[in-house]
């Protein structure tokens, strides 16, 4: 075990994806992980320690939020946390797999995405403020390339939901920081995940200069960068992960 045996980090969205291998990367390094997400403990995504580190929660209803922040708060042996990923992200389709346009996206469903990709994540940042502040902690938002250019399979709700989220991120850096808490974000762009539509591989071949999608351990190894004191100095930042999809 590494030296950051000890601390804590509670992930939302872990069960695949992006937050199975973000688990993997700060379990490996002896970090306890308290995990959220609507369903139970996943089998597909096991660690040691991870059936009772699980809190069952649907990150859209937001009624349910504040029971939700107190039973991850009871689970924080100390009182302190470490390190807050708000990763848990639903990007719906239109049927048939089609992009949901501005045109077409029904107040509804508009609504809940932002709830899930964008209010819980305040929500459960303010909720564990005391915690966030008593650990020294950092907080981690993914967002998405899809936050800053039209993306062919990204819905409207989805996109606008990942740029409201980088906003968001810059006014935590600013309110966090005094409070002693780092606030940062991952922006990835086509990393091999079953968020991933059909029509991926024209995007690797003719947007990605490194022709090739990204794996979800790399966004891992980033993220645990930011929550590192490696990156004591990284505030506000929103760190593109997209071999250059942006350029
Ligand atoms: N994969 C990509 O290429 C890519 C690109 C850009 C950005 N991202 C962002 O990266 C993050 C992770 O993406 P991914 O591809 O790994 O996603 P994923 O495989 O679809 O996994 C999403 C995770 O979020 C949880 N979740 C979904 N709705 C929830 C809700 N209402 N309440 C609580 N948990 C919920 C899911 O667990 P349950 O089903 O158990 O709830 C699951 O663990 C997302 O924010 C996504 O927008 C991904």
């Amino acid at each position: 075990m590494s030296s950051d045996s000890g601390k804590t980090l509670v992930l939302t969205g872990a069960s695949r994806g992006i937050g199975h291998a973000t688990v993997k990367r700060f379990s490996a390094a002896g970090w306890r992980v308290i995990t959220v997400s609507r369903q139970a403990f996943s089998e597909d995504c096991p660690w040691e320690g991870g059936e009772e580190n699980h809190v069952q929660l649907d990150l859209a209803d937001m009624e349910k939020l504040p029971a939700g922040i107190e039973e991850m708060r009871k689970r924080l042996r100390d009182g302190k946390l470490h390190a807050l990923v708000n990763n848990a992200g639903i990007s719906p389709k239109l049927p048939g797999g089609k992009r949901m346009s501005s045109l077409e996206t029904d107040y509804a469903d508009w609504l809940k995405v932002f709830n899930v990709n964008f209010f819980a994540t305040i929500l459960l940042a303010r909720g564990l403020v005391k915690e966030l502040q008593a650990g020294g902690g950092s907080i981690v938002n993914v967002t998405s390339i899809a936050g800053s250019r039209v993306h062919p399979f990204a819905g409207t709700a989805y996109a606008t939901s990942k740029a409201a989220l980088a906003g968001l991120t810059r006014e935590m850096a600013h309110d966090f920081a005094p409070l002693g808490i780092r606030v940062n974000a991952i922006a990835p762009g086509e990393i091999e995940t079953k968020i991933l539509s059909p029509g991926t591989d024209e995007i690797v071949r003719r947007d990605i200069p490194m022709h090739r999608l990204g794996k979800p351990e790399e966004v891992a190894s980033t993220i645990y960068f930011l929550c590192s004191p490696q990156a004591s100095y990284v505030n506000g930042a929103e760190i593109h992960i997209n071999g250059g999809q942006h350029v």
